[in-house]
């Protein structure tokens, strides 16, 4: 199994404000694009989400992943409403013991997401691919995409796309 991440930054680098605050991105101007999102979720064979960001989708009340599996990382059971339109399950393994689960359910290509989440996998070196989609917002505080790690991790720079509305979508390969 090898992991993608597929994320939007504030310029400051965070993922969230305090208390999960998001409004200056879902309150933002996106345009007429969708950066790439759908065809990068067909790309994916299953997600990997943290709780808290499970939590976020579900109250959004929208549902964007189609029946891809969801593995929810959560140390409690999944409250999931009647109709969930979705295939999600709660697992609580470290990132080594979820790529092996995917590996025995042939699941290759995965979207990590949630910011500890994110974090974990990185340092347990499964990330290959990293899409951030940076708005030109500085926020100050909040919650961080990146966190300490136990060695640097190199990347290379794959592409960089600016849009007319001053967002910013870097694709990077992790190269050690
Ligand atoms: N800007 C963006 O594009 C974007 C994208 C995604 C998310 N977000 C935002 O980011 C915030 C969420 O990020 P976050 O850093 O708080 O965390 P997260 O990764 O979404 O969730 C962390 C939680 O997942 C559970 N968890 C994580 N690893 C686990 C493991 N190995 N085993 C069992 N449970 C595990 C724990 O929940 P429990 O112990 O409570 O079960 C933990 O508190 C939300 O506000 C969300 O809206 C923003």
């Amino acid at each position: 199994m090898h992991a993608s991440v597929y994320i939007a930054t504030s310029l400051d680098g965070f993922i969230a404000g305090e208390d999960g605050d998001l409004e200056w991105l879902t309150g933002a101007d996106p345009g007429d694009s969708d950066y790439g999102f759908a065809e990068f979720v067909a790309s994916v064979d299953a997600l990997v989400m943290g709780r808290n960001t499970f939590d976020f989708v579900m109250a959004t009340g929208e549902w964007v992943y189609g029946d891809k599996p969801i593995f929810v990382l959560s140390h409690r059971p999944l409250d999931l409403p009647n109709g969930f339109p979705g295939r999600a399950e709660s697992m609580e393994l470290s990132p080594h013991a979820v790529a092996a689960e995917c590996d025995r359910r042939g699941l290759d290509h995965v979207y990590v997401d949630g910011g500890e989440t994110i974090q974990s996998f990185l340092r347990a070196g499964l990330v290959r691919r990293i899409i951030i989609t940076r708005l030109p917002v500085l926020i100050g505080s909040g919650i961080p995409l990146f966190g300490p790690l136990r060695a640097d991790i190199d990347l290379a720079l794959v592409r960089s796309t600016p849009y007319e509305n001053g967002w910013i979508q870097d694709e990077y390969e992790v190269v050690s």
